[in-house]
């Protein structure tokens, strides 16, 4: 594949070698030949195995579990490509780990989404792709161009086939997630219901207000990030004791770290829906209520626009 910038070229990390292979195959061309592996001190070590002067080099890696190895990966892979003169190097980051460290929580602590932006802009990347970051504005941590896509065409298109969607209220789990529930809100033409949580003295335990009326609707939850799960869980029991029928939740990253995958599946959740921007692990597969979707065909088209210098924006419209 050509584009204007080069002969397009595709390298995969180690973190979801299944997606990077199905984004290829969206794009009808092979991997290229490359060799991500570690030393007996497991330090990484990387070869690419092709001629990349002058192309346009998309590296698909996302800096998930575990995190730094997967970072360190897509560093590396950089650095080995621009030594190797690619004309242009995109990071593409499905899952950009380090998001939820975006600002000073607490006096003394760091910054680490910016730390990690500064790091892949240090090791030679040119632009990044990135999906459903965790806060829009951490675009701004990169000084290079970065395009940050959605999850949403693939979620509407999978619940305009599942449900009647005059039965459909769209939830955000949590106050910081209204603008991404209310968009999707209003691409499906549903209401929108939102879960303020609340700790009314210390010690005490949480409180979740539930603002709207969500008595006989099929809730459905949305949110960027499922990690250990507790957000969705007592969400969704907050949700059935105010009169919801059932609750489904549409989560762009199943982080689903620890016992994540046990509490979902007891929970009372009808069923939780995430995207491939993380591999699954063997717990995801077999939890019963837990269902993959694949972002392989966005991913692959913003990937082909970007080659040809055409819009991605133009994608979400
Ligand atoms: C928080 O702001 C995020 O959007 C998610 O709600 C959060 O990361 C989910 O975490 P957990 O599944 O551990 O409750």
């Amino acid at each position: 594949m050509s584009g204007k910038n080069g002969s397009v070229k595709l390298v995969a990390g180690n973190s979801n070698p299944a997606l990077a292979r199905d984004i290829a195959q969206w794009l009808n061309m092979p991997l290229t030949k490359a060799s991500v592996r570690r030393f007996a001190d497991n330090e990484v070590f990387v070869e690419i195995q092709e001629n990349v002067r002058g192309s346009d080099v998309f590296i698909i890696q996302s800096t998930s579990y575990p995190a730094n190895d997967h970072l360190m990966e897509l560093l590396i892979i950089t650095d080995a490509l621009r030594r190797a003169s690619a004309r242009r190097i995109t990071a593409v980051i499905p899952y950009f780990g380090y998001a939820r460290q975006d600002r000073k929580a607490g006096p003394r602590t760091p910054i680490s989404a910016k730390l990690v932006a500064n790091l892949i802009t240090h090791a030679g990347a040119d632009r990044v792709m990135t999906l459903d970051l965790h806060a829009g504005q951490i675009q701004g941590f990169f000084d290079i161009p970065t395009d940050n896509l959605y999850a949403s065409p693939v979620m509407v298109r999978d619940i305009k086939e599942r449900f009647d969607l005059s039965k459909v209220m769209v939830v955000s789990p949590d106050v910081g997630g209204v603008v991404r529930a209310r968009g999707l809100a209003k691409r499906i033409n549903a209401p929108l219901a939102i879960i303020d949580k609340r700790r009314e003295r210390a010690g005490e335990s949480e409180v979740m207000n539930v603002i709207g009326d969500v008595a006989g609707y099929t809730c459905i939850l949305l949110d960027d990030i499922v990690d250990s799960g507790g957000t969705l869980v007592n969400a969704a029991e907050a949700l059935l004791a105010n009169g919801a029928t059932e609750v489904y939740a549409y989560i762009t990253h199943g982080v689903l770290s620890g016992g994540a995958c046990a509490r979902i599946t007891n929970s009372k959740l009808k069923e939780l829906v995430i995207t491939d921007s993380i591999q699954a692990t063997e717990g995801v597969c077999k939890a019963p209520n837990i269902r993959t979707i694949t972002i392989a065909s966005l991913i692959a088209e913003a990937i082909g626009r970007t080659a040809a210098e055409e819009s991605v924006s133009s994608l979400f419209d």
